[in-house]
């Protein structure tokens, strides 16, 4: 048989601008010499809704309802309906206005439509700016299962605002800070940034100053690794046992994580040589912002879940990505029916 091997290099670039100023400057950039959309949700507009108008008052702004619950694929094609309706072009260009939510329809869409047209993050929540926006993931989800059918394709340009940081609920901050613990649980230096600054996590100013550092350190990852082939599977930290947990428990993401974090900290002092003192203090920092502990929540119906995570190979094993010393993780994978026994043991003794 003959057989002809193709070589395709797919090199992307994105830019990441911190703070720009999204109504004043940014929007009507974008849009001085382009045609395209803005997609949104209603809660995003609630806020800025006047803001928008004035700052780009002929763009089209498609919305959706806020909430996870609509990251789905009929959400995703009532997008691409209107995306469609308004006639965009190859050469056209959406643009996302929201959280994580909002950035991961977008992002989906604009790499469905047309095969791919240039997409533009404005992430409205800490958590956005800090994860979500940064790496081209985009996905919805499917039968129950978070993130089940996605892509990975960068955007053109992120851009951050921290000045959106100063409408967030309490709850928000604290979803964002879940992932910014776990940027921190994988380098060092941001571990000692988040330590040293603990009792004000909820500040503007140190929150303003510590997404550009995550944003950093992921835009690393992503740089080195892409297309999640190895290096960044370790932003899964804590991931396994979270997801679970969010399906089961109706914490958010970044509750969820932090919950994740404590539980998959414990394994890893079952199975590794750990930094003992380190652990204790990244646990702390968990249970800190969490304001109550992990040990509170019903276990049991998430470790049924644990099962179907996607990360899981097939052999019927769970891998989990833990906490090991400063700067330092593991990838643990147990079977199954261990890690349930396990967790369900870490559990009565937190
Ligand atoms: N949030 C994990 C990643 O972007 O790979």
């Amino acid at each position: 048989m003959n057989a002809l091997e193709l070589k395709i290099e797919r090199r992307e670039t994105c830019r990441i601008c911190f703070f720009a100023d999204i109504f004043g400057n940014v929007l009507p950039a974008l849009f001085s010499d382009r045609r395209g959309m803005i997609f949104s949700d209603g809660n995003v507009l609630r806020l800025y809704g006047d803001a928008l108008k004035k700052s780009v008052p002929n763009v089209y702004v498609h919305t959706m309802s806020e909430g996870e619950a609509h990251k789905t694929p009929e959400t995703l094609l009532e997008l691409l309906r209107s995306m469609a309706e308004r006639e965009l072009g190859r050469g056209d260009l959406l643009v996302a206005l929201g959280g994580g939510v909002v950035g991961d329809l977008g992002g989906l869409a604009a790499s469905l439509y047309m095969r791919g047209i240039d997409f533009v993050q404005i992430p409205t929540t800490l958590l956005a700016q800090v994860d979500a926006s940064v790496g081209g993931k985009a996905a919805v989800d499917l039968c129950g299962v978070k993130n089940l059918i996605g892509t990975i394709r960068q955007p053109k340009t992120v851009y951050l605002d921290p000045s959106f940081l100063s409408t967030l609920p309490r709850a928000e901050i604290k979803s964002g800070l879940g992932e910014i613990v776990k940027h921190a649980a994988l380098d060092g230096a941001l571990f000692d940034e988040v330590l040293s600054n603990r009792g004000s996590l909820f500040d503007l100013a140190f929150l303003a100053r510590i997404v550009p550092q995550n944003v950093r350190f992921k835009a690393e990852i992503v740089g080195r690794d892409p297309f999640d082939l190895g290096l960044r599977r370790g932003l899964n930290l804590g991931h396994t046992t979270a997801h679970a947990i969010e399906l089961s428990c109706g914490l958010s993401h970044g509750e969820s994580v932090l919950c994740g974090i404590v539980y998959e900290a414990e394994l890893a002092k079952r199975h590794f040589a750990c930094d003992g003192k380190y652990l204790a203090d990244l646990e702390s920092l968990c249970t800190q912002i969490l304001g109550f502990s992990p040990k509170e929540i019903d276990l049991s119906a998430a470790l049924r879940l644990a099962r179907f995570d996607k990360k899981n190979p097939a052999s019927g094993s769970v891998v989990c990505i833990v906490p090991q010393r400063r700067g330092t993780y593991a990838s643990l994978e147990l079977p199954f029916e261990q890690y349930q026994a396990e967790l369900a043991a870490i559990e009565s003794a937190l």
